[in-house]
């Protein structure tokens, strides 16, 4: 029998990736702060997620899920949300029109701001300080003082979320996610962005298509569908404290939800399933992501299942998979037999990121072929297997940084340098992100293919 669950129960289990804060005083006094703030999203909100990802997890859709490794108190800015915004409307677009499936949308965004770390400690020469953590717990500036925790950074990490949150939601429901504006999100291009033309040419065919809509009589005015978007935000559910003072009970169902953002995942380095994070994940109501990398076994992972889903109801579980483009032949197959065999309902999706990370002229960087090859192989093994290929998770900005090397414009290590921003892991920029919705979109339909031929045949 499982234990009872609370909100702080947590604190009975042993846990990873704790920040070492000075005065623990101070720290009680912030969450206790934070537990009287409002909640930054509603309990009905995760659960209209829930039954989108619950499509997904039948077959019945794909999940976008993108954004920052980690977001930053100083690129806090209107025009930073709006780039990102527009970058990953125009994504969704290319791959709900293109592969003409829905596509659920779920930013990194708006509480992504704790980062688990390999180790406890940086050196650079003859210095050894702590790592850095992420903006919400310590700075990033390589100095003693910045890499103290410091619990104020939740009460400002709470406040940017707010704010973030505020702007997608007018941007979402407010007329700019209008499909009518769908050639206006082509202001964001670089000069000479190899992926306008194509994006141009998709624009004028929707373009086309509203336009006979709008001849029959279905327009923007009279249908919501057309001129709003559902965006959701998600983060990694990494510092208990600050997730426990934003866990609420929804009056409506009496469930216990964390408010902190729509959807919560759990970390790769976090996962021990007699460990704090999987305790406090298990309790709340919200859509869940696991990270599954190269050392879960399929018995360990279904008992993560057990422990998270124990009902096995669709959507609440989206297994994301980071395996590293070298790897994922060898792990993908065994994990999707085994929850195909125990019939568990999951949404499969790939995190083409975090397992291919290398060093290039001293800076972190992902080869934006290994990305795809991560990405096709996904798709091929689930083809095989017989299951969804339901989604995609991805570090991206809608600026135009060279972090991630290769693409379209074939960024070489030497580039690296000139627009390096990233607060931790490399991210693909706009042109990278759209040129892989692109092949995303393709691989999509040709699965689409293949089911008709198999039912027509
Ligand atoms: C991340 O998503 O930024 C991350 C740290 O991932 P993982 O837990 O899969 O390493
Ligand atoms: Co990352």
């Amino acid at each position: 029998m499982a234990q009872t669950w609370t909100p702080n129960s947590w604190r009975q289990k042993p846990i990873q990736q704790v920040p070492d804060y000075p005065d623990l005083a101070v720290l009680d006094s912030v969450e206790a702060r934070l537990a009287k703030y409002p909640p930054l999203v509603f309990a009905g909100e995760a659960r209209r997620l829930k039954s989108a990802l619950a499509n997904v997890a039948e077959g019945r859709g794909f999940l976008l899920q993108g954004g920052d490794c980690a977001e930053s108190f100083a690129e806090h800015g209107a025009d930073t949300i709006r780039d990102f915004f527009r970058a990953f409307l125009q994504m969704a677009v290319v791959l709900t029109f293109g592969a003409q499936q829905p596509v659920v949308k779920v930013g990194r965004i708006a509480g992504q701001f704790a980062k688990p770390r390999s180790s406890g400690v940086e050196k650079q020469g003859d210095v050894t300080l702590p790592s850095y953590r992420g903006d919400i717990i310590n700075g990033i500036e390589f100095t003693e003082e910045a890499r103290v925790p410091n619990p104020e950074r939740q009460v400002m990490a709470y406040r940017q979320s707010a704010a973030t949150l505020n702007l997608l939601r007018a941007f979402a429901m407010g007329g700019y996610a209008n499909l009518e504006n769908v050639h206006q999100w082509m202001l964001g291009f670089v000069k000479d962005s190899p992926q306008a033309e194509r994006y141009r040419k998709l624009a004028d065919r929707i373009s086309e298509t509203m336009d006979f809509m709008k001849a029959i009589g279905i327009t923007a005015e009279n249908h919501p569908s057309l001129r709003e978007t559902d965006f959701f935000t998600s983060h990694e559910a990494l510092l208990l404290g600050y997730e426990q003072a934003l866990t609420r009970v929804d009056s409506t169902s009496g469930d216990w939800y964390a408010t902190s953002g729509h959807m919560i995942w759990i970390g790769d380095r976090t996962r021990q399933p007699d460990h704090a994070h999987i305790e406090y994940c298990r309790g709340i109501k919200n859509p869940l992501g696991l990270k599954c990398g190269p050392s879960l076994t399929a018995d360990g992972l279904l008992e993560l299942i057990d422990i998270l889903n124990p009902a096995n109801e669709a959507g609440r579980l989206t297994l994301i998979c980071r395996f590293g483009h070298d790897k994922v032949a060898e792990h993908l197959p065994r994990l999707i037999r085994a929850v195909e065999r125990e019939g568990k309902k999951v949404v499969w999706s790939c995190d083409p990121m975090h397992g291919n990370t290398i060093t290039l002229n001293n800076y972190k960087t992902r080869p934006f072929e290994r990305i795809l090859s991560e990405v096709e192989s996904f798709f091929q093994i689930h083809r095989a297997e017989g299951s969804h290929p339901g989604g995609i998770h991805i570090e991206m900005t809608g600026n135009d940084v060279t972090e991630c090397t290769g693409g379209a414009r074939a960024l070489s290590g030497d580039d690296l340098a000139d627009r390096y921003h990233t607060h931790c892991d490399p991210r693909l920029n706009a042109d990278q992100a759209l040129e892989l919705a692109f092949l995303l979109a393709e691989r999509m339909k040709g699965g689409r293919d293949e089911k008709k031929m198999v039912v027509n045949g």
